[in-house]
């Protein structure tokens, strides 16, 4: 748009250092605090390792999204297309305040889970994907994001959505999640209702989820022998979903 000058400007044309774009395009970030690795004893013996992914790592993780977004079953393409797109959006600093974990099995990623604060109290859940099935990977994956969410960054709910049935019996169910009155509030992904848990509900009887579900609860004191089975991340060869 142009719009003629109401007065005379000793420079017409200004110019501009993209760089000074970019800080009111990205804004102030949060101090948040790093989420510490930890594990976690599957049922079936095998031990989850999980930390933040590092930026690294994106190129590898963005080629394995693009194999996910083409597997037309329980939802992995709509979810591995908005995971592409979220892992870009943190690479390209197009999120505001995100987390990315990931859950390695002997050094396999095998799961991973994201989100990211909408402020200090609020936390956005975006989405959670087992990478190898059956082990409950998923379901671990996100208690460990929501752990992040209230026992670390001290936020005081937890809004997600569901795009898939699994994603709904796991936690949407599984966690007994009541939801906001829809249309009225909308999550982000699609406009989809939103489903909460609030820090009150967390530490009554949230907490307990992983126990329940896995049978185990996260493990903050990691092994030297867990750290180093999973010191090389290593994206599966083939797609195992
Ligand atoms: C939702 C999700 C993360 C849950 O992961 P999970 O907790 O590890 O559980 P799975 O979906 O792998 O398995 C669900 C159940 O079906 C069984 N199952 C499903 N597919 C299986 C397979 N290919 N092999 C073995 N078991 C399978 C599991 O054993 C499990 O049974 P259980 O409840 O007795 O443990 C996972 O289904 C997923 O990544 N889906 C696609 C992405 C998605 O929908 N994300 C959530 C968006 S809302």
């Amino acid at each position: 748009m142009k719009y003629e000058l109401p007065t005379k400007a000793s420079q017409e044309v200004l110019s501009i250092d993209a760089r000074e774009i970019e800080a009111m395009l990205q804004g102030p970030k949060l101090a948040i605090p790093a989420f510490p690795e930890c594990m976690l004893k599957l049922k079936d013996g095998r031990t989850l390792y999980i930390r933040e992914a590092k930026m690294e790592e994106v190129p590898a993780m963005l080629s394995y999204m693009e194999k996910l977004m083409k597997v037309e079953h329980d939802f992995y393409d709509i979810v591995g297309s908005r995971v592409y797109s979220e892992i870009l959006g943190w690479k390209r600093k197009r999120l505001k305040d995100p987390y990315t974990l990931v859950g390695l099995v002997d050094g396999v990623w095998a799961g991973f889970a994201n989100g990211r604060l909408m402020n200090e109290d609020i936390n956005i859940s975006l989405h959670t994907m087992a990478l190898i099935r059956g082990g409950r990977i998923g379901a671990a994956m996100y208690y460990a994001k929501a752990y992040y969410g209230f026992e670390i960054i001290g936020n005081k709910e937890w809004w997600a959505t569901y795009e898939s049935y699994n994603g709904w019996l796991r936690w949407g169910l599984g966690m007994a999640q009541p939801s906001y009155p829809w249309p009225d509030v909308q999550h982000e992904l699609g406009g989809a209702k939103v489903f909460y848990v609030t820090k009150k509900y967390w530490d009554s009887t949230v907490k307990e989820y992983v126990r329940q579900m896995v049978g185990a609860d996260l493990d903050f004191n990691v092994t030297d022998e867990v750290r180093k089975a999973n010191e090389k991340f290593v994206v599966p060869e083939e797609v195992l979903v």
